[in-house]
């Protein structure tokens, strides 16, 4: 099956640590775009290994599935006759990139690789000796007309940027303005404005400038974005720009505005670096709402995915009471949100609805409440609901109604549960990321302090990284939780093991072999029956430096992966890569 790529690694490709100006050199942009594929490695054209472009970077394709058809495809995508053989990609020397796809499955009448069937970008369980080769057919009457390759284009980027600068030929005056926020004599207010002379012909490029229909613009903009309004057209011009914190969100509002995508796009994953910066949560809401407006659904979504998993902050921040009912809303429909348990999400959103009072209607408290996932609830907190529940003699039936269907999940087994209106596949049934005990536990991995918890056990072979001057120890914590949450398994536990691991050594000893470093570790130590029809998808939680949640990785047959330094599928940025390592066990009934 086609999978739609991940949209979260897609803006987590910019991190910079350490530097406050980004330069986005988006000149050759143009040329490459996503799902391109090339023949590399072989001095003839017509023949190479397979590569294609994803996220902006060249990897392989894996040989799983690979046969005629999908060699056609990548030899008409790139515009031969066809496809002559299949060959092996190391025949043209190993390869070191990403390996983009594997199981790949093509009618052969596809006109892009991409649009073939395939596991999803990245995941694969091949190396780089499975890579795929082809060698397509050649039109043999230009076999005797070889073509060659000249490329000068990086200077074309600063001879545009002279033209724009010189103002030579320019034909199309610009005026900006903007409200000063002073009153003037007359009481009308001041208007600073600012005067650029462009070229009609290099605007044309985008249609919002309207260089066909009139003979010059003025734009309205806001004062703190004014000063950053040449620095964008000299981008047309040139495709390349330093970015600041404070420019970022003016570039990609003047981005979306005038409809230049790439930027919009680019500067968007550099608001990911900006996103942690701030407790105060204002940033992530106010991008939140920026997003909505802008209809930029890559944001928005990676906003929302900052505030599931860093929920518990954000109810304790100042932005928590002015967020709007939809970001609500929308967190409430995720199960990535990072909270102790699901009481705690239930005595929080009732709250939130206390506090505004009035301003929420009765339909929209419900719709809130309803969102709550109540069989979730720990079966001990459900009875003390409706003493303790604000909300409760407001809304009776819905809490009655959602309470008896947590009662039903707490007595019943699944193969039980009859209630007609019972779906299995119902988000009420499904938890989300509780770390309340016994349901998780911790490994503080990033110093060697007083404060580990005292039930780790640590080996004794620790050792010591120089670099950084920090001891470490390899670590391992024992802990056990019910087989699941529901209340007919309350004494049916099963223990596991939690491991980080930091070199070869540590694997190898249990007889693993890792991939990368760290990589954490979640073993159960006892089989859960068959006929429970119990599924554990457990999740492995990074927390940076004790502030906030970086990274939540999936654990693949017992082990997760833990990307450094921005690579793909490390969200935000953490300074130093001291990490909290948090494993949470997240039983469910499928
Ligand atoms: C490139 O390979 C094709 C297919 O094998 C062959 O027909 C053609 O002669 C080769 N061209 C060169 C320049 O070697
Ligand atoms: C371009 O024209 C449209 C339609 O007349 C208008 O809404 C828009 O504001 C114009 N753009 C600029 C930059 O003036
Ligand atoms: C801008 O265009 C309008 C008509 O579209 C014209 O009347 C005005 O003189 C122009 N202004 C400048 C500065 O060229
Ligand atoms: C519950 O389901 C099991 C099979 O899954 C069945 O053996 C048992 O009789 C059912 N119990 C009730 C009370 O329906
Ligand atoms: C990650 O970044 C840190 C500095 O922030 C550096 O010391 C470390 O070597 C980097 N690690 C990798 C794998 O690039």
């Amino acid at each position: 099956m086609l999978m739609h790529r991940n949209v979260c690694t897609l803006w987590l490709l910019l991190l910079l640590p350490h530097v406050s100006a980004f330069n986005l050199n988006l000149f050759r942009r143009p040329e490459l775009r996503e799902g391109d594929v090339r023949l590399f490695g072989s001095k003839n054209v017509s023949e190479g290994r397979v590569e294609i472009y994803h996220e902006g970077k060249w990897g392989t394709v894996c040989d799983d599935g690979w046969d005629m058809a999908e060699a056609q495809v990548v030899c008409r995508q790139l515009h031969f006759p066809g496809a002559k053989s299949v060959v092996t990609g190391k025949d043209y020397g190993k390869a070191s990139g990403p390996i983009w796809l594997d199981d790949m499955n093509c009618k052969g009448t596809e006109s892009h690789l991409s649009s073939c069937d395939f596991k999803n970008w990245g995941v694969t369980d091949c190396s780089h000796k499975e890579d795929v080769g082809v060698i397509c057919e050649t039109d043999d009457t230009n076999f005797n007309d070889p073509t060659h390759f000249l490329d000068q284009s990086i200077s074309l980027s600063d001879d545009l940027g002279k033209i724009f600068d010189s103002g030579i030929g320019c034909d199309f005056p610009i005026l900006v303005q903007s409200e000063t926020g002073n009153r003037q004599e007359d009481g009308t207010l001041e208007v600073a404005e600012t005067a650029i002379c462009a070229h009609k012909v290099i605007l044309s490029q985008f249609p919002l400038f309207n260089t066909s229909t009139v003979s010059n613009i003025t734009v309205s903009l806001s004062q703190s974005c004014q000063p950053h309004f040449t620095t964008f057209i000299r981008y047309i011009y040139t495709r390349k720009m330093d970015v600041t914190f404070s420019s970022v969100q003016c570039l990609h509002w003047m981005a979306s505005k005038f409809g230049v995508k790439q930027l919009m796009e680019d500067a968007g994953r550099l608001f990911s670096k900006v996103i942690p910066e701030d407790n105060s949560f204002h940033t992530q809401v106010s991008l939140y709402k920026y997003a909505e407006e802008t209809g930029d659904l890559v944001l928005q979504e990676n906003c929302c995915q900052y505030l599931a998993w860093n929920f518990k902050t954000l109810t304790t921040s100042p932005a928590w009471t002015s967020i709007s009912v939809e970001l609500l809303a929308a967190l409430l429909t995720r199960s990535d949100v990072i909270v102790p348990d699901e009481y705690f999400l239930l005595q929080v959103v009732e709250s939130w609805i206390t506090e505004k009072g009035k301003s929420i209607s009765l339909e929209t408290q419900v719709d809130l409440l309803n969102r709550i996932r109540f069989p979730m609830i720990p079966a001990e907190k459900l009875y003390e609901l409706e003493s303790k529940s604000s909300l409760y003699s407001t809304h009776k039936n819905m809490y009655r109604e959602n309470m008896l269907k947590a009662y039903q999940f707490n007595v019943l087994l699944f193969s039980n549960l009859s209630n007609p209106n019972f779906n299995k596949n119902d988000d009420d049934y499904q938890p989300r990321i509780y770390t309340m005990k016994p349901w998780s536990t911790t490994i503080d991995h990033s110093k060697k302090t007083s404060s580990f918890p005292v039930r780790n056990r640590y080996h004794n072979s620790g050792f010591s990284d120089y670099n950084r001057g920090v001891y470490y120890a390899p670590a391992v914590v024992t802990f056990s939780t019910p087989v699941h949450s529901s209340l007919i398994f309350k004494n049916n536990n099963i223990n596991w093991e939690a491991n980080v691991f930091m070199t070869n050594n540590e694997c190898s000893a249990r007889g693993l072999r890792c991939e990368s470093f760290p990589m954490a570790r979640l073993v159960p130590q006892s089989r859960v029956t068959r006929e429970s029809n119990i599924l554990f998808r457990n999740r492995l939680l990074l927390m940076c430096q004790d502030k906030y949640v970086c990274q939540v990785q999936d654990f693949k047959v017992n082990l997760a992966y833990i990307a450094v330094n921005g690579t793909q599928g490390a969200a935000y940025p953490c300074p130093n890569d001291q990490y909290t390592y948090q494993f949470v066990v997240r039983p469910g009934y499928v």
